[in-house]
């Protein structure tokens, strides 16, 4: 496949005049691909039957003559508002009732027949229109789903789902527990969906309604892209599918939806303007990179990536010079076949006015184009090494369950603990140990790993566990931590000692547990096999949870130092079969993660990625292998020229240069190192 360099474009918020002189800049900067028409449906289609694709046509041909090609997007996430008058019904309703009005985008319910239709009409006249343009290569349906509707329709398919996945009432009520507080459902339309009562915490409803609900939700927004997805394939057999996962990953299940794609796309921004920082997070973008990699066990698309400051009421800080460059191939290092910023001119005009582009609002070339420009071109210039790049087996894995994200959202247990955040920050540990990581669904085979990860895996599953045993016992090292092995798939919580299926393996139960308020630590005498006493001493601590252990053939490798289980087991390390498992009896903090990471590492005889001895903080190596060739990307997220010590003479690729021993990088700078000898 041919490495994919370019920008989103809205031809449509400019004057006609000036489309040549934006395609002669994309020209200029080696652009050779555009994402077109995502929110132009209005346009496209301004009265209903009546479509207009001639301005589009028009963009098209201009791209096509600089050799730039296409993919279009169906602008399904925001319909004209004719469409929408026409079913008022159709807008959404939030889970306290109130139904939207128009205005924003993924306004609609995407259960209600009349708009699944219009999308129909829309996508089958996009499709039959370009499916034979010479250069259209493929779609993106709709943008970045997430789905929150509580309105009638909505539970009325609710309705059907669950009889579909029960088949009768009395599994039902056995699963959900309907007899607290006297649910026990008699009728299929008696079953309500999930309310809020808008203040937080409430009991809301039942947590087996919850967790069905949301996988409702998320089993909807595939069957919607389905139906847009079954049109494209049957119209443009020519061309890919694909869609814009992004800011939704947590209400829809992205790895259901990558079946019906052709290669997942993503959507990332480092420095966003809710969290108003000077300082990025090259952890967080790796450990998106790799969930996403990991949908389909295959390389992704990037379809935005940041182009400027972004921001809606407020702005985020801008790109620091070399960080677009430095992000491009960050991106390519965890497995993008093509990177495409968002945007390429800033608007004047509406909801995104300040999420700046490439361009600023003048329309003329400054600093961020003349970035993305050279990077462009030294794109171009290195393409053929940058090409079919492999995947270096991981050895590590961690394991992220949509369900215990699902069941966390509703019940976060602790009021400050979020699922998703833990898992980013147990991926950080082992990412700033330089450790390559997949990660992987519950249910992924684990063979060829030989450390997994199973944090806060609150949802599990019979076969999921056995899996867990089956690995251990053939030698694997396992980390299990507090609020694992919790709830059946019900999201029933388990009538044995916690960690549930799990007790056995790890050699120990949960005597008591408690959550810690958000601040407060609990100290810890931490005692892992061949640690330094240095190690210990660095204030190992307890937050956010204690379980209070009681080994079961484990051993007792750290105690609480307070609170009246002093003395008690914080964490036990047993044996089973060849291999090990660690259950560590809280949530932690950073400190306790790296240092347990350190011994996870080590005890599992990892070996750090790329040819490096020594990598300082903030500098990351990524390995990938070409024709088994291996390229190791450097990357130095940091704003200061770092040292990194080399195993051996290397070439970069990137500049030519052979370094012997050591490489000086400077600040947000790039290498692409290849061995001497190879
Ligand atoms: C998302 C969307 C884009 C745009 C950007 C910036 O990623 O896909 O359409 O809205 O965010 O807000
Ligand atoms: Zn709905």
């Amino acid at each position: 496949m041919k490495f994919n360099f370019g920008v989103d474009y809205y031809p449509e918020h400019w004057p006609r005049e000036r489309w040549e002189r934006d395609i002669e800049l994309m020209k200029e900067a080696d652009i050779n691909i555009v994402r077109l028409a995502e929110f132009a449906w209005c346009l496209l289609e301004p009265e209903r039957e009546n479509f207009d694709f001639s301005w589009l046509d028009e963009a098209l041909e201009l791209l096509q003559a600089a050799g730039i090609r296409a993919v279009l997007g169906t602008p399904t996430a925001s319909p004209p508002p004719w469409v929408m008058a026409e079913i008022p019904d159709a807008f959404a309703v939030s889970a306290l009732g109130r139904q939207r009005s128009y205005g924003g985008r993924r306004g609609y319910c995407p259960n209600h027949a009349g708009f699944l239709e219009h999308c129909r009409r829309i996508t089958r006249a996009m499709a039959g229109h370009y499916a034979e343009h010479p250069n259209v290569i493929g779609w993106q349906i709709d943008n970045e789903f997430s789905v929150s509707c509580y309105c009638p329709t909505c539970r009325i398919s609710f309705q059907d789902w669950l009889r579909e996945k029960y088949g009768g009432l009395e599994a039902l009520n056995e699963a959900w527990g309907s007899v607290f507080w006297g649910h026990v459902y008699s009728a299929w339309e008696q079953i309500p969906v999930p309310f809020d009562l808008g203040v937080h915490p409430t009991y809301g409803s039942s947590p087996g309604l919850e967790l069905d609900y949301r996988r409702f939700l998320s089993d909807t927004i595939v069957a919607f892209q389905k139906n847009q997805a079954e049109i494209l394939r049957r119209l443009c057999p020519g061309h890919f599918i694909t869609h814009n996962s992004g800011f939704g990953f947590k209400d829809v299940d992205f790895r259901k939806l990558s079946k019906d794609l052709d290669f997942v796309s993503l959507d990332y921004y480092d420095r966003i303007f809710d969290n108003l920082s000077m300082d990025v997070q090259p952890e967080i973008a790796g450990f998106t990179y790799d969930f996403v990699r990991g949908f389909k066990k295959r390389g992704f698309w990037l379809t935005e990536l940041q182009g400027g400051p972004s921001g809606w009421k407020t702005i985020s800080t801008t790109p620091r010079p070399g960080e677009m460059r430095l992000w491009t191939y960050q991106a390519i290092a965890h497995g993008a076949e093509s990177i495409i910023y968002f945007r390429w001119r800033t608007a004047c005009f509406g909801h995104e006015q300040y999420w700046h582009g490439v361009l600023d609002h003048h329309g003329e070339p400054r600093r961020r184009y003349d970035e993305i420009r050279a990077t462009g071109q030294e794109i171009r210039r290195l393409a053929p090494r940058l090409e079919a790049l492999e995947e270096v087996k991981a050895e590590a894995a961690l394991i992220v369950s949509y369900d215990a994200l699902f069941a966390f959202q509703d019940q976060p247990n602790q009021p400050d603990f979020t699922y998703f955040t833990y898992m980013k920050r147990w991926y950080a540990a082992l990412f700033n140990q330089n450790i390559r990581v997949d990660v992987i669904p519950p249910d992924a085979p684990l063979d060829g790993y030989r450390l997994v990860l199973a944090p806060a895996l609150y949802v599990l599953a019979e076969r999921d566990a056995a899996e867990l045993r089956r690995f251990v016992e053939a030698g694997g090292l396992l980390l299990v931590t507090a609020r694992t092995g919790v709830k059946d798939t019900c999201n029933r919580v388990v009538d044995r000692p916690l960690p549930g299926l799990l007790a056995e393996l790890c050699g120990a139960e949960v005597d008591e547990y408690e959550p810690l308020p958000t601040g407060v630590s609990v100290g810890l005498d931490m005692r892992l096999p061949g640690m330094s006493a240095a190690a210990e001493s660095e204030g190992a601590a307890a937050h956010l949870w204690c379980d209070i252990l009681e080994p079961r053939g484990g051993g007792t490798v750290a105690t609480y130092r307070e609170q009246f289980y002093a003395g008690r087991a914080a964490a036990v390390l047993n044996r089973a079969g060849k291999g090990q498992v660690l259950y560590l009896g809280t949530l932690g903090d950073e400190a306790l993660r790296s240092m347990v990471t350190a011994w996870l590492v080590k005890t599992a005889g990892l070996s750090p990625a790329g040819r490096v001895r020594l990598l300082p903080a903030g500098v990351e190596a990524v390995e990938r292998l070409q024709e088994k060739r291996t390229l190791t990307f450097i990357l130095n997220h940091t704003d200061r020229t770092q040292t990194v010590e080399l195993t051996g003479p290397c070439r970069d690729i990137v500049t030519g240069e052979v370094s012997e021993a050591s490489l000086n990088l400077k600040a947000k700078d790039v290498a692409i190192l290849e061995k001497m000898e190879e």
